[in-house]
């Protein structure tokens, strides 16, 4: 697998398949969402529920909640300090979020 936006190329047994906003995706498992989500071209992670601006995270150590998404239906995950895990379903946390749930 070519480095893409990262800075070597990842070893292909560590990749996992996830998606964001129903896009396929492929990360480190083990990585933080946020790193996987960067590799991947992903700079918007929420919007701010009065605003409606896009945060894409600021502090990346679990402190500022700018990194908050939706993650298998359960929203305000800290993106920066949550492990990626194979089929996780990610997607963008707009206000305060929704809860979805897998039914
Ligand atoms: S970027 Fe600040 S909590 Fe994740």
């Amino acid at each position: 697998m070519p480095a893409g936006l990262r800075i070597e190329a990842p070893d292909p047994e560590t990749m996992v398949a996830f998606s964001f906003d129903g896009v396929p995706m492929q990360g480190i498992g083990g990585e933080s969402i946020a790193a996987a989500l960067f590799a991947n071209g992903v700079r918007v992670f929420r919007t701010m529920p009065k605003t409606g601006r896009a945060r894409g995270g600021f502090c990346f150590a679990g402190r500022c909640s700018d990194c908050q998404v939706i993650v298998n239906g359960t929203p305000a995950v800290m993106a920066c300090v949550t492990e990626l895990e194979s089929g996780m379903r990610i997607e963008t946390q707009r206000g305060v979020g929704e809860w979805g749930g897998d039914d």
